[in-house]
């Protein structure tokens, strides 16, 4: 019997449908993907920007299947009530449909994942018709999309033009037609999401892209205050954990530097008559195994 009872797709659908918001958020490992679920997160996406916040790549293109694949399993190995989506990295799925289909049917088979992302539509929604006919759920993602950013030039806000909020409005409703349960909104204006979360029937989760969206996502370390440098207009930091695990790392450092750690406390013992016959052992030369590095020919 397992008490694993991971959130559905039509949950998700009877959630929008309610006017329920979903909560998502990236997670990468075990401790976090646990912490996730126990604060009542719906979705728990484990992101390229791994590459970024588990990695230490200045992009998100670096991040291999193999990386993401294991980053997945450490999730999905914890996750009780979460769905889980698997973001498919740069490359996994561009080459073409077959490649986009073999890398889906990875993660779900070898890493447990409920569901994948891929950015972008035009050439995308091939792959995610080939990922669908698979049986496998696909969240599609548009608006400032990072593996394609360097076409752009930056990473800005997406959509300050009539005809860039017009050509990212048609991308999600063909992401809505090509069959994505949802649909990732990022960095575009307020009103242009709530126009696109007006016309579409699925959820859409609003990553910079205002509080009109059915749902919305954080990146882990965003969140809880654990990036280094800029940290985006969007992200609202709900704690400042860098500075929490400095000042525990500095008093760790300190007391051991002053002999401080470990006490008593954090110390394992044995019983006094095996102490004693032990080192009677180390200090009599005959009473060592004849084997013993301690025994003096
Ligand atoms: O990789 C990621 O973290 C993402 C979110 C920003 C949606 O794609």
């Amino acid at each position: 019997m397992t008490d694993i009872d991971r959130r559905t797709l039509p949950d998700l659908a009877e959630m929008a449908r309610q006017g329920r918001r979903i909560a998502m958020v990236t997670a990468y490992d075990a401790p976090s993907a646990r912490l996730a679920d126990a604060a009542g997160v719906d979705i728990v996406l484990v992101g390229d920007s791994a590459a970024m916040t588990i990695l230490g790549h200045e992009s998100t293109l670096p991040v291999t299947m193999d990386e993401m694949l294991m980053l997945t399993r450490a999730v999905t190995r914890t996750i009780r009530r979460a769905l889980v989506v698997a973001d498919l990295p740069f490359g996994a799925y561009q080459p073409g449909e077959d490649e986009a289909l073999r890398n889906a049917i990875r993660f779900v088979k070898e890493a447990g994942a409920d569901a994948v992302k891929l950015e972008g539509a035009g050439r995308t929604l091939t792959r995610i018709g080939a990922i669908l006919d698979a049986g496998i759920p696909v969240m599609g993602h548009v608006g400032l999309t990072p593996q394609s950013a360097r076409l752009a030039g930056s990473y800005k806000a997406r959509g300050r033009t009539a005809t860039d909020a017009r050509r990212i409005f048609d991308e999600a409703r063909a992401l809505e037609r090509a069959g994505c349960f949802a649909v990732v909104l990022e960095a575009i204006p307020a009103q242009v999401a709530g126009h696109i979360s007006e016309a579409l029937q699925i959820p859409t989760i609003g990553i910079g892209a205002g509080a009109a969206c059915d749902g919305q996502v954080l990146v882990w370390h965003d969140l809880l205050g654990l990036t280094s440098g800029h940290v985006p207009r969007f992200v609202k930091q709900y704690a400042d954990l860098n500075a929490t695990i400095l000042d525990a790392l500095h008093s760790y450092v300190a007391d051991v530097k002053a002999a401080a750690f470990p006490t008593d406390s954090h110390t394992y013992s044995m019983p006094d008559e095996e102490l004693a016959r032990f080192e009677a052992q180390i200090t009599d030369p005959r009473g060592l195994n004849p084997t013993s590095p301690l025994r003096k020919r």
